[in-house]
């Protein structure tokens, strides 16, 4: 007892200390300067220090201290900092001491004003920080401007340079370097528009363009822990169906992983919101406009937090950046477990802006039956440098690059030598121009025969295409000579599957991405179609709980897609057949859960519903968290409305999943994936093959064997015994009626993903209730079964269907196709 107070006291003041440094943050490295001043300037509780401090780590001493008495300045920055400024002639360094390698920011004041001879306002220079160019033939008329940047330093100095263009001088009011903390910048973030594409971040400049708080309100520096400034939306909100909420003391950061050092507060607190209480029927985006430099790609952040406590339903909206989801169907009230006032924010990367105009936009998901809500709280644009490092457009790009800019950026990041330009321009030109039209097609149309033609396009541009496009949005195609080089020349020792498609392969490309590359295997037509549906649908969406795709390569007659790398394989490895540690009733319902919402979202996510066709357990993979992505999109097809005409003749699916009403009558609907998600349910609570050949006749089929004992009211006779002795008797049986239902013979009668989902959502809040329960009474966890001791038989039944053949629910369908539709007419 006493021990147990005294490490409650040691955690509890652990806990107090961490809370302390997380509110003041102190940053290791802090250069404050000053500059041209003969005094220190305290601004808030930081201390800007006199020029002549710092005079040992600069270059030169051959510059001019310069000084106004201009006091009509309005800034949001302290204005003492302006009213003084350091005047380089020539070239000029300084050199800081870094302790701590990391991301460092750095950040520049500028206010031009007339000093004697020198009229600040017509220096032009340029400034440089280790390899990258943070400003170049820069250029201020008139008004103070605070420029911040953030890099990786990797050495122990910081060299940054001033260097005046030829003829003229530079100049700077003041300057700060700090090191920021680690969790501030993401190592990666995702691209929106290329879904599974990671954009590393690690060797990047950032140049903040905008910090922008919703609700209308401006954070001053002295309110935030690093001196960030965060402008009100107003000006950029385009939308007129809005309102602002504010509740900063709603904010707590004591949930969750968001520190005050990601965003205050103030921030958070405060919010603009679809003004959807006199319309509950509301359908409109929210959105706001901002000026972006084209021809670079930009970090973006978007920070939410309910504030609104309202007792509405949970919010549930669509993310957007220029129409692309930068988060479809985000769900806020889940990911911050539903506790009022817990931060969040997300990353993506937007890749080749093409004009200089950015819309960020949030509104009611179509997918969502709740209350039209959207909210946003804070974001954060950030110009990532270009592959030359450089923060600037160059000057070449200079002339044209307002009126056509898209064509002229592709061109810029294209031409790296320099050699036979006029040749690579009308090419590029000429590729952009088709290539832009091919993707607004792949992006936006679901009709096959255009996608043939993009293929087709594609197919004979490859050569150039890649070296030309190696830092555009059309990185997803991949060249031939890269994946063999992932893949060791596809090595049979990298096989991770085999399917009626092809061969599955490891690949790790050079920058360590770890891929899946699925190879397909003959030209027939067949393969070929559903090559290209597979890529269409995976370019299009873009979900948690789907797997995503990086790539694709159609050279030399390949048909290669390339996949995100799931570390942990596929479900069914994870219930028999194999070696690997048994999963947990809690995690096997998380896995159900988040491939139901997988599907859930094929269902309603798009327009059109996308009957996934093939749901089975080797579909469903797991990543390094077990969390469920659903695979294998190539059989997927869209829904009834587009198909009503259309009699498919040739029944696709695999054995021993097949909703029989399919069979029958060949019709699909999306009622035909929750039977099959259905015997997914199954397999996960039995931890048995759908068919198994080797068991007894009555214990063949899974689904028959399964449902005589749920009729009998004794579902422990089929249910893997590892649960019987873990799991909530009460999660069980709601997880079988789930089941259940989804086995429906009639598909009307089965539920949609949704209803599975909402289902399963509470199996699992059973099976935690329990946990919680035994937690606090120490006792193991251990259901109470009616007639327990009489399952002896059921331990054997399972220990030897694990390791039993029970492959044939992989086989492809065409094979069994007439074995099965005997087995179905008996
Ligand atoms: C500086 O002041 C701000 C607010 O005025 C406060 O939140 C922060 O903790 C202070 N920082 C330090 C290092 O004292
Ligand atoms: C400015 O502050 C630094 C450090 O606190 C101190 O060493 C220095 O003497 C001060 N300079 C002036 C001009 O007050
Ligand atoms: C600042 O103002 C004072 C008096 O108002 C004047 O004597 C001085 O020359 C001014 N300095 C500059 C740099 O304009
Ligand atoms: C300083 O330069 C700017 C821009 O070239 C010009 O508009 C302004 O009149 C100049 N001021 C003085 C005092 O010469
Ligand atoms: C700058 O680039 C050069 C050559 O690319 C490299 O050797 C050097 O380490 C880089 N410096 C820094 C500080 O990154
Ligand atoms: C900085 O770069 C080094 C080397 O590339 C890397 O190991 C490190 O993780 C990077 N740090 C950050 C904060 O990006
Ligand atoms: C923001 O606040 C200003 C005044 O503080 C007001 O004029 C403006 O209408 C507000 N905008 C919105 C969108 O509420
Ligand atoms: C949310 O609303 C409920 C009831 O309206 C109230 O009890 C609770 O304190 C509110 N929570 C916050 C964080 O405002
Ligand atoms: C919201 O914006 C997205 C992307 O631009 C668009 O697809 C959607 O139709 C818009 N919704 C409404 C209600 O305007
Ligand atoms: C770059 O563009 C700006 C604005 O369009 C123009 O004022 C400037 O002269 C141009 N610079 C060069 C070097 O072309």
């Amino acid at each position: 007892m006493r021990n147990l107070s005294l490490e409650l006291i040691l955690s509890c003041s652990y806990l107090f200390c961490l809370i302390c440094v997380a509110s003041g943050f102190v940053p290791v490295d802090n250069y404050l300067i000053d500059c041209g001043s003969p005094r220190n300037s305290s601004i808030g509780n930081r201390t800007f220090l006199a020029d002549n401090f710092y005079s040992d780590i600069l270059s030169t001493t051959q510059n001019i201290l310069a000084s106004t008495n201009v006091s009509s300045l309005s800034s949001s920055y302290d204005s003492t900092l302006y009213l003084t400024a350091r005047i380089f002639d020539q070239a000029s360094r300084y050199t800081f001491p870094i302790k701590e390698k990391g991301r460092h920011l750095i950040r520049l004041y500028f206010f031009p004003f007339v000093f004697g001879e020198y009229n600040l306002s017509t220096a032009k220079f340029s400034v440089h920080a280790q390899n990258f160019t943070l400003l170049k033939d820069y250029q201020l008329d008139k008004g103070s401007v605070v420029k911040e940047y953030s890099f990786n330093i990797t050495t122990n100095q910081l060299v940054l340079t001033f260097m005046p263009n030829s003829g003229s001088f530079a100049f700077v009011n003041a300057l700060e370097v700090i090191s920021l903390p680690i969790e501030l910048i993401p190592d990666s973030a995702g691209v929106v528009e290329t879904p599974g594409v990671k954009h590393n971040l690690q060797n990047q400049a950032l140049e903040t363009v905008l910090r922008v708080n919703m609700g209308n309100e401006t954070v001053h520096p002295q309110k935030d822990t690093l001196w960030r400034l965060w402008v009100s939306d107003d000006t950029f909100l385009k939308h007129s169906a809005v309102s602002t909420v504010s509740n900063i003391d709603a904010v707590t950061y004591k949930n969750g992983h968001v520190t005050e050092n990601i965003a205050p507060a103030s921030v958070y607190g405060t919010a603009t919101k679809l003004d959807s209480d006199r319309d509950p029927r509301l359908n409109a985006n929210l959105t706001w406009l901002f000026s972006v430099d084209a021809g670079f790609d930009y970090l973006v952040r978007f920070h939410f937090c309910d504030i609104v406590n309202s007792s509405l339903g949970p919010f549930f909206f669509n993310v957007y950046i220029n129409s692309w989801f930068a988060y479809a169907n985000f769900d806020l009230s889940t990911l911050t477990s539903n506790i009022i006032g817990t931060p969040y924010f997300f990353d993506v990367i937007t890749s080749s802006i093409s004009s200089s105009a950015m819309s960020v936009s949030v509104g009611p998901s179509s997918e969502s039956s709740y209350y039209p809500m959207a909210i946003l709280n804070g974001l954060e644009i950030m110009k990532i440098s270009n592959s030359q490092g450089s923060l600037e457009t160059s000057d070449s790009e200079n002339g044209s690059s307002k009126t056509n800019s898209r064509s002229k950026i592709i061109l810029i990041t294209g031409l790296s030598g320099g050699i036979s330009i006029l040749l690579v321009f009308v090419l590029v030109l000429f590729l952009v121009c088709r290539r832009r039209r091919k993707l607004a097609v792949v992006g936006h149309s679901k009709e096959e025969d255009n996608f043939v033609m993009n293929m087709n396009q594609t197919g004979d541009t490859h050569s150039n295409g890649l070296a030309v496009f190696s830092t555009s949005k059309f990185r997803y195609r991949y060249p031939f000579t890269a994946i063999e080089e992932a893949t060791n020349n596809f090595s049979e020792d990298l096989i991770i599957g085999t399917g009626g498609f092809g061969k599955v392969y490891k690949g790790i490309f050079r920058d360590g991405t770890k891929v899946a590359v699925k190879r397909g295997q003959s030209k027939s037509r067949q393969g070929l179609t559903e090559f290209r549906t597979e890529i269409e649908m995976l370019s299009q969406f873009r979900h948690r709980h789907l797997v995503s795709l990086i790539g694709y390569c159609d050279e030399r007659n390949e048909m290669i897609i390339i996949y995100e790398f799931m570390e942990n394989g596929t479900l069914k490895s994870h219930l028999y057949c194999s070696d690997l540690p048994v999963l947990s009733w809690k995690q096997r319902l998380e896995i159900c859960i988040g491939s139901a919402k997988g599907i859930h979202y094929l269902h309603t996510g798009y327009t059109k519903a996308i009957i996934h066709r093939d749901v089975k357990s080797a579909n469903i993979l797991l990543d390094e968290n077990l969390m469920a992505k659903v695979a294998d999109f190539g059989l997927s097809k869209s829904g009834p409305e587009i198909d009503q005409t259309h009699v498919s003749t040739a029944v696709k699916g695999s054995f021993g999943y097949l909703d029989p009403e399919y069979l029958t009558r060949q019709q699909l609907t999306e009622k035909s994936d929750v039977y099959s998600f259905g015997v997914v349910m199954l397999e996960i609570l039995c931890g048995r093959a759908v068919i198994d050949p080797s068991l007894p006749r009555e214990k063949v089929n899974l689904v028959e064997w399964a449902m005589k004992w749920r009729e009998r009211g004794r579902i422990q006779e089929s249910i893997d015994t590892y649960l019987v002795d873990q799991a909530s008797e009460e999660s069980l049986w709601k997880f079988m009626e789930i089941a259940e239902k989804c086995l429906a013979k009639s598909g009307l009668n089965r539920p949609s993903m949704g209803d599975v989902l909402w289902n399963l959502g509470s199996a699992l809040q059973l099976q935690v209730k329990e946990e919680k329960q035994s937690d606090e009474d120490g006792l193991v966890p251990k259901a109470d079964w009616v007639g327990y001791q009489e399952t002896t038989t059921s331990a054997s039944t399972t220990q030897f269907s694990r390791g039993s053949l029970g492959n044939l629910a992989g086989v492809s369908m065409s094979k069994v196709f007439a074995n099965m539709v005997k087995e179905e007419m008996r």
